[in-house]
């Protein structure tokens, strides 16, 4: 009784606090649903595009008075500047790659569109909250074209299973394809079900002083609030190991690997994943550049520009804040002053090649970093193929294979093999289609169609190349790629033999490949680690948008959890933290008035 006495007391003053600096920040909500305008058609026009997505930096194009520079121009660092702009903040985007968009810019190639980090999304429902936020974001320019409604296959040996998307479908069909295991797969809804609907609170801790976050954490009182913080503290193989010991399930309830073994991972993450999807999955209309294209006008109403081939040197600090920027550039340093610095370049590279490295020698940061590691990096291979969807026989669902069901061992049998080994017997991979997941894909590429493979890869296989730039890195690396490359398109075409004598264009991305482009630290997929121990909730409070730098903050897939989801959260948090603002407020209000609406409509 005391405890909660204790909790509620803790608790209300913080809430009223943000409420009054909520009313004091005036009523006028940042998002409305009046932003939201019927889609224009879609632009396919590479220049009109280009105009967009590829503004190069030069000093004239830098808008004077500042308010805010962001760092890196992925779905953290465009959603943070997007948020901000609304709020009539001039806000200058920097990109060192030569197009905007992070992990979701694509490139052409032969005739051929691929995209780079954005397979599929879920929770794009209508009315949804991801969905709401989108919408707000790109004004409603943005459409997503819902995959089929058997969106996942998961291969173990020769066994398949596959995920049906709906609340009741996914029950029941998985019921069905795991006969006596009714009652495991229930209590794992379950708990889902809990883990999704009290991830406020998780997020809640990012938001509050960090101090009361850790009060709260250190007090052990955490725990009394809510079951969720315990759910992102437990080993999710422990978790599962308990509901059922059928091998298979185990490895269905954990299959959409991001390199941390079940043994290591949060139960949290892995529950929010299979949720993520559970209701469908959903592909941007027009390729994943629609996010960043439809983003940045809204940047620029307000004064604001993307620039890219700006590649940030350093961030300025002045009495120990952050009050500028440093570009690099053949004839020198340019710099550009904000009162507010951004960083979407991840966790690492913000304190270990942005900042002076005094910063992190200070106890607070070095212990945070200590305690994270970087994600492992992926390989991905680029197939054109000729021929339409149609007449390939391709369908907008993805594939994931694994050679057994022990996902741990084969974990640790990427970690720990040789890449030739590798090269022989690929121990998991991912298949997927992205021209099929697109209507538009057809008018776009006319007679043509592509195929994604991925795996996982450590860092350590393809290091001896970093720092070379692409298709400079000599013949042993090529071959080294190539090879493994071969090995996945080979064990695809088994899969999908119709596709035998269709590949008109093959390319391959190793983990250096994502260190040139995104400046991903150790090519790393997902910035840092999802380990188990990024989900304590110590780190989970100090992993923040706030820095240890006044001035500073940190956005992106590095402040909440990774992927495109992970990432406009991480911005949206980073608005928040710099409006002094709780947008989530915003949102929630908004997403009522929408339901509102929909209900009366329908009346
Ligand atoms: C192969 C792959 C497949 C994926 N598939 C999916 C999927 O199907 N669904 C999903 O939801 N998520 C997926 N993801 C993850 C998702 O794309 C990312 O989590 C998310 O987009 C990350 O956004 P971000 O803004 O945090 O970082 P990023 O998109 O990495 O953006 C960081 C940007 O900062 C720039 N930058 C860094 N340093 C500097 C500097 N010094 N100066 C200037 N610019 C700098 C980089 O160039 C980059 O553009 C995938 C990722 C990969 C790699
Ligand atoms: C996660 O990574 C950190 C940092 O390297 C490490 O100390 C920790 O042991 C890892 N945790 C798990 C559960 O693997
Ligand atoms: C370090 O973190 C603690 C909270 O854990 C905080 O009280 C302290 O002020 C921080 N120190 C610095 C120098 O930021
Ligand atoms: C995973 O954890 C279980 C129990 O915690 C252990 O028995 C097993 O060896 C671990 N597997 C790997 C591959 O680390």
């Amino acid at each position: 009784m005391a405890l909660w006495t204790v909790c509620v007391l803790l608790v209300i003053p913080v809430l009223l606090l943000y409420l009054i600096l909520w009313f004091y920040n005036g009523w006028g909500s940042l998002f409305r649903e009046d932003f939201v305008q019927p889609p224009k058609p879609l632009i396919t026009d590479k220049r009109s595009r280009d105009k967009v997505l590829k503004q190069g930096f030069s000093q004239d194009k830098i808008p004077s008075n500042l308010d805010v520079v962001v760092i890196g121009s992925g779905a953290g660092g465009l959603t943070a500047a997007t948020a901000l702009a609304k709020a009539g903040k001039k806000v200058l985007v920097l990109e060192q790659h030569d197009q905007a968009g992070g992990s979701c810019h694509t490139f052409q190639e032969h005739g051929y569109e691929f995209d780079v980090g954005l397979h599929y999304v879920g929770q794009m429902h209508e009315g949804g909250m991801l969905r709401v936020v989108m919408d707000q974001l790109t004004e409603g320019q943005l459409q997503w074209n819902l995959l089929g409604s058997q969106y996942d296959t998961i291969k173990i040996g020769h066994k398949v299973y596959r995920l049906h998307a709906g609340k009741v479908e996914f029950l029941e069909t998985l019921k069905k394809q795991f006969p006596g295991e009714d009652e495991s797969i229930e209590k794992f809804v379950a708990m889902m079900k809990t883990a999704v609907r009290h991830v406020p609170l998780v997020a809640m801790l990012k938001i509050m002083p960090e101090w009361v976050a850790l009060l709260l954490v250190r007090s052990g009182l955490l725990h009394w609030l809510s079951p969720v913080f315990r759910l992102a503290e437990s080993s999710h193989q422990d978790v599962i190991s308990r509901l059922t010991n059928n091998k298979d399930l185990q490895t269905v309830f954990s299959y959409l690997f991001y390199g941390v073994p079940p043994n290591d991972s949060s139960f949290l993450i892995n529950a929010l994943l299979i949720h993520h999807y559970k209701r469908g999955a959903w592909y941007p209309r027009g390729g994943s550049s629609e996010i960043a294209f439809h983003m940045i006008p809204i940047i620029e109403r307000a004064g604001g520009r993307v620039l890219v081939r700006a590649s940030v040197s350093r961030i300025i600090l002045t009495n120990g804040k952050a009050t500028g920027v440093a570009v690099q550039r053949k004839e020198g340093e340019v710099c550009i002053y904000a009162p507010i610095i951004i960083s979407d370049a991840g966790i690492f590279n913000t304190y270990n090649q942005l900042l002076p490295s005094e910063i992190k020698a200070t106890p607070n940061v070095s212990s945070l970093l200590s305690s994270l590691q970087h994600g492992m990096g992926c390989f991905l291979v680029f197939v054109g193929l000729c021929g339409t969807g149609e007449e390939l026989g391709l369908k907008s669902t993805n594939l994931w294979i694994y050679p057994e069901s022990d996902l741990n061992g084969l974990m640790e049998k990427l970690w720990s093999s040789e890449w030739e080994e590798i090269c022989q017997d690929l121990p998991l991979m991912f298949i997927t289609f992205p021209s099929a997941k697109d209507p538009t894909y057809q008018k776009r590429h006319p007679g043509h169609s592509c195929m994604t493979l991925l795996t996982m890869t450590p860092y350590k296989w393809f290091s001896d190349w970093s720092g070379q730039t692409p298709r400079h890195r000599g013949e042993e690396y090529h071959s080294r790629k190539m090879k493994l490359a071969e090995h996945m398109v080979e064990k695809a075409l088994q899969e999908f033999p119709q596709l035998e004598g269709k590949i008109e264009y093959m390319e391959a991305a190793t983990p250096v490949s994502n260190e040139y482009y995104l400046r991903a630290p150790l090519g790393s997929m997902y910035g840092a680690e999802q380990n188990c121990s990024r989900y304590q909730c110590d780190i989970i409070s100090k992993m923040r948008a706030q820095t240890a730098v006044p001035g500073l903050y940190l956005t992106g897939q590095d402040v909440f959890s990774s992927g495109v989801a992970g990432a406009v959260h991480g911005g949206l948090l980073c608005a928040g933290a710099v409006l002094n603002r709780i947008l989530y407020i915003d949102l929630m209000m908004l997403k009522k008035r929408i339901k509102r609406r929909r209900a009366q409509r329908s009346s």
